[in-house]
């Protein structure tokens, strides 16, 4: 029997929410994924046509595509793309996700790059640890005359921020392989911007789809998941010329020891922005004298 649009939107929902396995979080989105992907149409024309039929070979791909989702592979994985901000990166299994929490950070970066850009007529900008790049690459887009490094460590995860990079033809965009900002020049740059890996080695809370599809180096960091946050903080202490702006985000009850060791290391102007459940998820603050530099904490207390 031939089905509509409507009919496969209406059965695979029931078929969602049957599904005993809640760590999927399967919504209506999936389905619509699936359906635009084996159609080749766009959402709208999944509203605008509900009672167009679907012919064999794309109910065959539909079938292919939704039961890969159901057995909890991500969709970005299916897809192999996701939509991050206002653009569209290739995603594949050695770069995280990029995270809808991920793109508040977007608009408070440019407002803080162009204060500074405005003042010294130029900017340098770390995004360390770039994954697929989405970050460091859609503000590099916003803003084609700041210099942008993208900074990681996976060489795996590089070969695909090649890729993304050449996707969106951004000149301002410069590759460096590298462990955090160690080949970075003291006192050379005026906003680094990270989100590193947060997640405790051991978390209960950690989903075991997003631990089985999303590389490890993405996720996990040592000390409780603090390891990185505060590598980060020390290092960019040090590249960061004075009044330099740093902004990191963390996991959701690590914004107090986030804070603890900024201070510690005489960072200034410190700000919490909230994520979409008000959960202190970034930090943004600006480094302080240059002078004080030798001072640094690793911040052990915290
Ligand atoms: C949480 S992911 C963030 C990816 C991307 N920026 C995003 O927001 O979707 C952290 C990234 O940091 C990279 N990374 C982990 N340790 C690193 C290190 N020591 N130096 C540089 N990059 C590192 C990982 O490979 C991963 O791509």
């Amino acid at each position: 029997m031939y089905k509509t649009i409507k009919d496969i939107l209406s059965e695979s929902l029931i078929e969602i929410k049957e599904s005993s396995d809640n760590s999927l979080s399967l919504s209506r989105l999936d389905i619509e994924y699936c359906l635009m992907e084996a159609l080749n149409k766009s959402k709208e024309y999944l509203y605008s046509y509900p009672e167009k039929i679907i012919d064999d070979s794309q109910m065959v791909k539909f079938e292919s595509l939704f039961s890969s989702r159901l057995s909890g592979k991500p969709m970005a994985h299916i897809l192999g793309y996701h939509d991050f901000y206002k653009y569209r990166f290739e995603i594949n299994q050695n770069v995280l996700i990029p995270r809808n929490e991920t793109e508040i950070i977007i608009p408070k970066i440019l407002e803080v790059g162009d204060k500074i850009f405005h003042k010294i007529g130029r900017l340098r900008v770390i995004d360390a640890g770039s994954g697929s790049g989405c970050i460091g690459i859609s503000i590099a887009k916003e803003r084609k005359n700041w210099d942008v490094l993208l900074i990681e460590k996976s060489k795996k995860a590089i070969k695909l921020l090649k890729k993304n990079k050449s996707h969106h033809l951004v000149n301002n965009v410069k590759i460096i392989n590298s462990d955090w900002l160690t080949s970075i020049q003291a006192n050379s740059i005026d906003m680094v911007i990270s989100n590193p890996p947060y997640i405790a080695k051991n978390s209960k809370f950690i989903n075991k789809y997003v631990d089985k599809y999303e590389p490890g180096l993405s996720l996990y960091s040592k000390e409780n998941g603090l390891f990185d946050l505060k590598k980060l903080i020390v290092a960019s202490r040090k590249v960061l010329k004075n009044n330099g702006a740093l902004i990191l985000e963390n996991g959701y009850d690590q914004s107090e020891k986030v804070t603890k060791c900024l201070k510690e290391n005489y960072y200034k102007d410190i700000d919490i922005i909230l994520d979409y459940n008000d959960i202190k998820r970034f930090t943004l603050s600006r480094n302080s004298n240059y002078e004080q530099k030798d001072n640094s904490q690793n911040c052990r207390s915290s």
